[in-house]
């Protein structure tokens, strides 16, 4: 990476204020671009009808990472070195977010993450921010439902190592699910992409688990649902916010009834901020908002907030505005950056009915 001199604070003397934007639009995670796209398109909007901010439009610039980190890699440095943009909302995926971050962060530009739940993103350095809860809390979520709720004692769990998300994921729910006195009965992988897993299905099956915990994302875990009911298997699949798409019911079809992951809200709440939020999204766009619209929405205002409280608009005050993010009432829960630029939340826990999703109970730090 050739590192350009720094072009923080350079906005040009236009009336639009440029933010970035990248994600996967395209591939097999494609739904958590789309989405996070629409969250953002929607709060963007808004601020435009109604006058913009200090006079000036809000300009989105949108690239497509295609599921690949180095795309996302080079879609950050695009946007600031081309585009010249302010200030980034970007990654779903934590691996993409690990791979391109470091150059907003190198380049003094603010990096909001909607979605990724990895703890070493935000450790890349003070431009980067999430304002999703992390997976050490989200790892306890599901193995205190499972123990809790489902009352089981056995568990398989069956990883993406190829993905960071998935095995930071899958180790803290290892360790907590055995804190709790439950037992990991197998603990084996796959590689984003695969199609084939009934060589560790099989393994998993002469284990007897009640339970298998597979966090990946949706494409993956429909046909793994899917393979586990062919080979007899009936314990219930449990996993995280990546299973959290349309695609999931279409992939995975009635071998993902009845499974279980934990996730970031859920559009049966009555809260107004939730219900005026899936009114108005269903109005613009004709469906449901699913978790990454939510919080794409909430990344988006959170960034307009701290451009409507920043002197002058340049990066390093938009970053410093940012940082004091406190107690902003998002559709996702009340947010606060706190000193590690993450927010704390609670979760739900969601069961897959069809195309619907069944709120099951909602679990607090
Ligand atoms: N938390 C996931 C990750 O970090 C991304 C994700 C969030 C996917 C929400 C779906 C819904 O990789």
């Amino acid at each position: 990476l050739v590192v350009l001199p720094l072009l923080s604070g350079c906005t040009k003397k236009t009336n639009e204020i440029l933010i970035g934007e990248y994600d996967s639009l395209t591939g097999s995670d494609a739904t958590f671009g789309l989405s996070t796209n629409k969250g953002v398109r929607m709060a963007f909007d808004e601020v435009n009808d109604a006058g913009g901010i200090k006079g000036k439009k809000l300009s989105l610039i949108t690239l497509d990472d295609q599921g690949k980190n180095e795309e996302a890699a080079a879609a950050v440095t695009r946007l600031i070195t081309q585009n010249n943009v302010v200030a980034i909302i970007g990654g779903v995926a934590s691996g993409r977010s690990k791979a391109a971050a470091p150059i907003a962060q190198s380049h003094k530009i603010p990096f909001v993450s909607p979605a990724s739940t990895n703890p070493d993103v935000t450790k890349i350095g003070d431009h980067v921010f999430r304002v999703c809860f992390i997976d050490p809390f989200q790892g306890f979520v599901m193995a205190k439902f499972a123990t809790e709720n489902l009352k089981i004692k056995k568990v398989a769990i069956l990883r993406d190592v190829k993905n960071d998300y998935s095995v930071g994921l899958a180790d803290v729910f290892n360790t907590e699910f055995k804190k709790s006195g439950g037992e990991i009965v197998a603990d084996l992988s796959y590689q984003a992409g695969d199609i084939d897993f009934k060589a560790q299905l099989t393994q998993i099956r002469s284990k007897n688990p009640e339970a298998i915990y597979v966090p990946g994302y949706y494409t993956e875990v429909g046909l793994i649902a899917q393979q586990a009911r062919q080979l007899g298997i009936k314990a219930p699949l449990m996993g995280g916010d990546g299973w959290d798409s349309e695609k999931l019911f279409e992939i995975g079809k009635q071998a993902i009834n009845g499974s279980y992951y934990s996730n970031h809200y859920t559009t049966e709440s009555t809260d107004p901020a939730v219900t005026e939020f899936v009114k108005k999204f269903k109005a613009k766009y004709n469906e449901t908002p699913d978790a990454l619209a939510a919080l794409g929405y909430d990344a988006a205002k959170i960034l307009i907030a701290a451009l409507e409280r920043s002197a002058d608009l340049s990066s390093k005050s938009i970053r410093d505005e940012l940082a004091k993010t406190k107690d902003f009432g998002g559709v996702t829960g009340k947010i606060t950056l706190n000193e590690n630029r993450d927010a704390t939340k609670s979760a739900v826990v969601i069961q897959v009915d069809g195309n619907a999703r069944k709120y099951m109970t909602t679990i607090t730090p």
